[in-house]
């Protein structure tokens, strides 16, 4: 129950899916929590139900691939709630449709693929690392996809290869940072049934979709956040540089 007792985390898009699970997790584990995103109503019910379960949360909101706006935030974050042990660069996303052949991808697509997912998170370590290396401690975790870990044309191309950047980052990190006691590791989650994969993905090719999976059904935001708590506290005090495949085994069955 408090495996992040004492603990200050930012967790970036978590004003839905996956990103949201975490927050709820870490501050049930303990944690305050700043649940971050844009869209205001969404940021508020998150918080809304970690305070109901006795949690605290604080919401705050910015552009995670323009630096200043993540200064402010971590200005925002370190006067309300102290500076940040645990740091989950969660946001991101698709910004292109899948099956594209490279030669029919967009400049503008790729770039918003690019900076959404590579620089955004990017951007977001390069704010908060200097207090934790100054600290001597910190545990980052980062967000790939298993469209990074082999070539799927169900994958729009410029989200894996952005997502394959950030695993490359996220080791360079563990390296670079482990001296300071920061730790770094990455998760690569399979098709998890978040709300809008619940409303994007049409009933009809969700049994072909399980069968892809050794374990025999769709990951839940809760699985994912149930290894970021793993990767965030001291049980993974030894655990750096590792990209973890959460994914019911598909990146083997494929
Ligand atoms: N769901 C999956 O099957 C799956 C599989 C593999 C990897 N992933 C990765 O896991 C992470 C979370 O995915 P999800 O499915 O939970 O996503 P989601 O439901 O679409 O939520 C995305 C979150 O990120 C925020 N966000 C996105 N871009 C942002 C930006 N530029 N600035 C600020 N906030 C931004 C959104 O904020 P607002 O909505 O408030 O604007 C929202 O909170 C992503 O990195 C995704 O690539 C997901």
């Amino acid at each position: 129950m408090n495996k992040l007792a004492g603990k200050v985390a930012l967790v970036t898009g978590s004003s839905r899916g996956i990103g949201a699970a975490i927050a709820e997790l870490f501050a049930q584990e303990g944690a305050k929590v700043a649940v971050h995103g844009r869209d205001q109503a969404a940021l508020n019910e998150v918080c809304r139900r970690i305070g109901a379960a006795g949690g605290r949360a604080l919401a705050v909101t910015g552009d995670v691939s323009r630096l200043a706006d993540i200064e402010a935030m971590r200005a925002r974050i370190e006067e309300q709630l102290g500076p940040i042990d645990v740091l989950v660069a969660n946001a991101g996303g698709t910004r292109t449709p899948p099956n594209q052949a490279l030669d029919e991808i967009d400049e503008a697509g790729w770039r918003a693929s690019i900076d959404g997912n590579l620089t955004a998170t990017f951007l977001t370590i390069k704010c908060f690392l200097p207090g934790m290396k100054q600290r001597r401690s910190g545990s980052i975790v980062t967000m790939s996809s298993a469209a990074a870990r082999r070539p799927t044309p169900a994958s729009p191309l410029p989200y894996a290869v952005a997502k394959a950047a950030i695993e490359l980052l996220t080791q360079a990190l563990a390296a670079q940072a482990g001296p300071f006691g920061v730790r770094a590791n990455a998760i690569a989650p399979e098709t998890i049934m978040t709300e809008n994969n619940e409303r994007q993905i049409p009933e009809s090719i969700r049994a072909s979709l399980i069968d892809t999976h050794p374990v025999r059904r769709l990951g839940t935001p809760e699985d994912v956040a149930r290894a970021a708590l793993y990767l965030a506290s001291d049980d993974a005090g030894w655990v750096s540089g590792v990209i973890l495949d959460v994914a019911g085994g598909a990146v083997l069955a494929r």
